[in-house]
């Protein structure tokens, strides 16, 4: 099988989170003691993963900065002696290779997708929400290579949510055929609650075969106006068999208020613990 390579789109405006947001990307916000979006490549990386395209804006310098070098700060380190901290940021600098593309213009999640194309190539590749933070052992990412692997069809994670939740997922229909892994029969990208098929809401994690982009290529705006993704997938479902796995880690949607206060309060037990 071809690597798994994956895309992670940082694109939007944080729309959720102005004014914090305003400058500063939502991606690039602190989790106790990193940004997001970096907890959010050591879950791929941890996933064997290391062949990740960013897929961002002209407003967001800060996520490429973050994972660069900067010689004056080594130097600095090294100076001083601080070689915890030198080891710590390059480290950082080091994790994964990353490619870094601009989406010129916000038109919604399977836009950003498109993007992706030609870094992708034909591989499979792996989707990760760069504001959401996935956490469990196995990590979301990994459980998803792991049946990708071995059942060889696109999936993606889902969680049960509330019924005044729906307007805010694309929520899943489709049967059970192993224990927390479903076949999936429809999709449907941020209902109101009396549409909305079932209490299964995509998660933001995600394994595709490299033939979504002949989907998503076809697809118009849809849900609030955009390019969505999970009208690529619907599409998809009348050629292959797509699967959704119920992932029973935390997830925190670090592009909300109340995500983001969750993921710091969870996460700092482990971290100050130790
Ligand atoms: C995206 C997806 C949606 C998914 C959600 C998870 O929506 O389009 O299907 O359920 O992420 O957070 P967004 O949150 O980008 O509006």
């Amino acid at each position: 099988m071809k690597k798994i390579k994956a895309v992670i789109p940082a694109a939007g405006f944080g729309t959720r989170f102005l004014p914090l947001t305003k400058a500063q990307p939502k991606e690039m916000l602190p989790v106790v003691n990193k940004p997001t979006i970096q907890w959010v490549i050591e879950e791929a990386v941890d996933a064997g993963i290391t062949e990740i395209a960013i897929i961002t804006g002209t407003h967001k310098q800060a996520i490429e900065n973050h994972f660069k070098p900067i010689e004056k700060l080594e130097k600095a380190l090294e100076k001083a002696g601080k070689i915890k901290e030198l080891g710590e940021i390059r480290k950082v600098n080091e994790l994964a290779n990353l490619e870094f593309i601009i989406q010129e213009e916000q038109k919604g999640l399977g836009h950003a997708i498109l993007c992706a194309e030609d870094f992708v190539g034909d591989n499979p590749f792996a989707v990760l929400l760069g504001d959401t933070i996935c956490t469990g052992n196995p990590n979301c990412t990994k459980g998803l290579v792991d049946i990708f692997t071995n059942k060889k069809a696109s999936i993606f994670s889902v969680e049960e949510i509330k019924p005044e939740e729906t307007h805010r997922y694309g929520i899943v229909s489709g049967k059970e055929i192993e224990r927390g892994l479903m076949l999936v029969d429809d999709l449907v990208e941020k209902p109101d609650s009396k549409e909305a098929p079932s209490l299964l809401g995509i998660q933001g994690r995600y394994i595709f075969t490299p033939d979504l982009f002949d989907y998503q290529r076809s697809i118009k705006r849809g849900a609030g106006g955009e390019i969505q993704l999970t009208d690529a997938i619907r599409l998809m479902l009348s050629d292959y068999p797509v699967a959704g796995y119920l992932y029973e880690g935390k997830k925190f949607d670090c592009g909300s208020k109340e995500g983001y206060v969750n993921a710091i309060t969870y996460l700092a037990k482990d971290i100050l613990d130790n």
